[in-house]
C-alpha cells in the first residue's frame, strides 16, 4: 500500500513504517500532480503518465490504485516493452483451446482478465506495436476484447493507468502510435516533472532517504549542509531512481556520522573538464572516469530523446549499443 508523505510528517517514523512504499511529496508541482492523481482515483479514470525515466510513473500509478475504489482488487501490471511483440497478445488478451502450434490444451487467461474489477497498469505502452494498438483502442473504448483465438468478445471492468517516457506524439507524427488510441488514453495527464525541476521535493527527498536507509541499515547518519548544496546543484539524469541508489550507498559507505561531499561520487561535482585541473582530488582512473561521463550522456540522451533509435542515431551509435548501455546505467549506482 503507497501511503503519501506530505513535508515533515515522515519524521519519527519507525523501521516498519519508513519503507519503500512511502510517497514523498510537498513542492506546489507535485501537489498539483496529486490532486490530479486523487481525482483519478476517485473516478477510476483513464490516466496517461508522462515522464522521464525514475521519475516516478510507477510509483504514482500505484499510488492512484491504492488510494482508489478499486484498492482491495488486483493491480497488473504489463511492461510492453518487456514482452516480446508476437507474444504480447497472447499475454494480454489470453487464449482459447488450441489457438496457435504449442498453445496450451485448455487455453490461457490473459492479464486484462486477471486485472478484473481492479486497475491495469499498462507501462511504456508507447512501445506496443502498431498492428496491436487496435485491441487496446478496442479495451478502452468499449471494454471489451477478443482472446486470441477466439470470435465471442468478453467484457471486462478495469481501470486504466498508461505510462510512457516517450513523447507519444512524435510517435503520432512518425505513424507508429495511432492518434485515436492517444486520444482515449490522455484523459488525465500526469507529467512527471524531472528531478532537477523539484527543488523543494529533492531536498524533502533527500532527507527521507537518508532517514529511510539510516533505520533500514540500523546506522544514524545525517547530512552536511555543503554536501545538501552538491545534491541540490546535480542534474539527476537518473531522476529519483539516481537519487535513492546515491544515497543508499553514501548512508552505507560513509565512515563518519555525518555525510559529507567527499563521500559522493566524484562526478557529481565534476560539471565540466573543462573547468578541472584534479588538483585536490588527483586524477581519477581513465576507465572509471569515462564510464562515468559515458552514464550520464546515455541517462540524458535517453530522458530527452526518448527512443533508443533517436539515442543511437544522435550519439552515432549502434541502436543494441544504446540499449546495452541504457540497461546498464538504469539501475547502476
Ligand atoms: N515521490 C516519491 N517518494 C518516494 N520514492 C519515490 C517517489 N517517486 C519515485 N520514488 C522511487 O524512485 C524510484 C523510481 O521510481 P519509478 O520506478 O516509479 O520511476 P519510473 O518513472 O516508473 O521509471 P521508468 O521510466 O524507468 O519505469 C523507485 O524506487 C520509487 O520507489
Ligand atoms: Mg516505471
Amino acid at each position: 500500500m503507497v501511503k503519501q508523505v506530505f513535508g515533515e510528517e515522515w519524521i519519527g517514523m519507525t523501521a516498519s513504517q519508513v519503507n519503500s512504499d512511502y510517497y514523498m511529496f510537498t513542492d506546489s508541482v507535485t501537489k498539483e500532480l496529486h490532486y490530479k492523481a486523487k481525482r483519478a482515483a476517485a473516478t477510476s479514470c483513464t490516466v496517461l503518465i508522462t515522464g522521464e525515466s525514475g521519475t516516478g510513473k510507477s510509483k504514482i500509478a500505484k499510488f492512484i490504485h491504492d488510494n482508489g475504489l478499486r484498492r482491495e482488487r488486483p493491480f497488473v501490471t504489463v511492461n510492453c516493452s518487456a514482452i516480446p511483440s508476437n507474444l504480447l497478445e497472447s499475454e494480454l488478451f489470453g487464449y482459447l483451446p488450441g489457438a496457435f502450434t504449442g498453445a496450451n490444451k485448455t487455453g490461457k487467461k490473459g492479464l486484462v482478465e486477471s486485472a478484473d474489477g481492479g486497475t491495469l497498469f499498462l507501462d511504456e505502452i508507447g512501445d506496443v506495436p502498431l498492428e496491436l494498438q487496435g485491441k487496446f483502442l478496442e479495451l478502452l473504448q468499449n471494454h471489451t476484447f477478443i482472446p486470441v483465438g477466439g470470435l465471442k468478445k468478453c467484457d471486462v471492468d478495469v481501470q486504466i493507468i498508461a505510462a510512457t517516457n516517450v513523447d507519444l506524439k512524435t510517435r503520432i507524427s512518425e505513424k507508429s502510435f495511432r492518434e485515436d488510441l492517444y486520444y482515449r488514453l490522455h484523459v488525465v495527464e500526469c507529467i512527471m516533472p524531472p528531478l532537477r525541476e523539484r527543488r523543494q521535493d529533492l531536498k524533502a527527498l533527500i532527507d527521507f532517504f537518508i532517514e529511510r536507509f539510516s533505520i533500514k541499515y540500523g546506522l544514524m547518519k545525517h547530512i552536511s549542509d555543503e554536501a545538501v548544496h552538491l545534491l541540490l546543484d546535480y542534474d539527476w539524469p537518473g531522476n529519483i531512481r539516481e537519487l535513492e541508489n546515491v544515497i543508499e550507498r553514501v548512508v552505507i559507505l560513509s565512515r563518519e556520522e555525518c555525510i559529507t561531499i567527499s563521500d559522493f561520487p566524484l562526478h557529481m561535482s565534476e560539471p565540466t573538464i573543462a573547468t578541472l585541473d584534479f588538483e585536490e582530488t588527483g586524477f581519477p582512473k581513465l576507465d572509471e572516469y569515462l564510464e562515468k561521463q559515458e552514464k550520464q550522456l546515455i541517462l540524458k540522451a535517453f530522458n530527452r530523446l526518448g527512443s533508443s533509435y533517436k539515442v543511437a542515431d544522435t550519439l552515432g551509435i549502434s541502436q543494441s549499443r544504446a540499449t546495452r548501455l541504457y540497461k546498464k546505467y538504469k539501475e547502476k549506482p
